[in-house]
């Protein structure tokens, strides 16, 4: 089924997507959902080599997901992502990530005392927010940090799809920890990576956390321009 985009335009699209932290308990209709990751396709990536391969959960693949994931967070199981991350944030990059942090703590009326409560929030992570849908996407784990470049430009390509179809979503780094237990139940083979998960349906507009904005840099701090 090819997406009807109606009146969405790109700017509309753009400053619309959100991470959302809070979703219905509605499925996406299988015919949409299915159109969705048919038009993320159209990601371009280098040479073309379209190096994503995405697993969607959605039904018992999904709940089952959420209540091994939770059951490993709560024993304390240690995390172990197959790519390497670099969270050891200093300067500016330190900043932001506080400022991001309190911006959803702060929806969440969480303390940044309360340890118990920002537990919780990560909790919610594997919870998937509620959401009736998770996708963890891929790639060959000999590729390297260029590969994953076209994977970063996917992710975005199919959050703003997802945005021009009124379905929310949350691009999660903290899904990639686990990935024994996600392999097994999406029969992920031993070859691919996890490098991210994405979490989506339909916004609960009643979730405290959902209240949570960022901002954003001025130019002067990301972007030169010369003559
Ligand atoms: C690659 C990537 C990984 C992320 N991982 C997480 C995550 O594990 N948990 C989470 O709650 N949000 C996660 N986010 C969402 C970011 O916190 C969010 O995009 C950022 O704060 C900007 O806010 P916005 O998406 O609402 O514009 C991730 C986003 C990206 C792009």
């Amino acid at each position: 089924m090819p997406i009807d985009y109606q009146d969405a335009t790109l700017a509309t699209v753009l400053r619309n997507r959100r991470s959302v932290r809070g979703f219905t308990p509605q499925a996406i209709e299988p015919e949409l959902l299915r159109s969705i990751f048919a038009e993320a396709q159209l990601s371009p990536s280098n040479c073309n080599t379209q190096p994503w391969q995405t697993y969607v959960a959605s039904g018992d693949s999904c709940n089952q997901l959420r209540q091994g994931l939770v059951e490993q967070i709560m024993a304390g199981t240690p995390p172990k992502a197959e790519f390497e991350y670099f969270s050891k944030f200093k300067g500016q990059h330190r900043t932001r990530q506080v400022e991001c942090a309190e911006a959803l703590y702060g929806a969440m009326g969480i303390p940044r005392e309360d340890k118990r409560g920002r537990m919780g929030a990560l909790v919610r992570n594997y919870q998937f927010f509620d959401a009736p849908h998770v996708a963890f996407i891929c790639m060959d784990k000999e590729f390297d940090i260029v590969n994953g470049l076209d994977i970063g430009v996917y992710l975005q390509t199919l959050m703003l799809i997802m945005e021009a179809n009124g379905v929310a979503s949350c691009a999660q780094g903290a899904l990639a920890y686990f990935p024994p237990l996600v392999k097994e139940v999406l029969g992920i083979p031993e070859q691919e990576g996890i490098l991210v998960g994405v979490s989506f349906g339909y916004e609960d507009t009643q979730v405290a956390a959902n209240n949570a904005r960022t901002n954003r840099a001025p130019i002067e701090q990301c972007v030169v321009f010369k003559d």
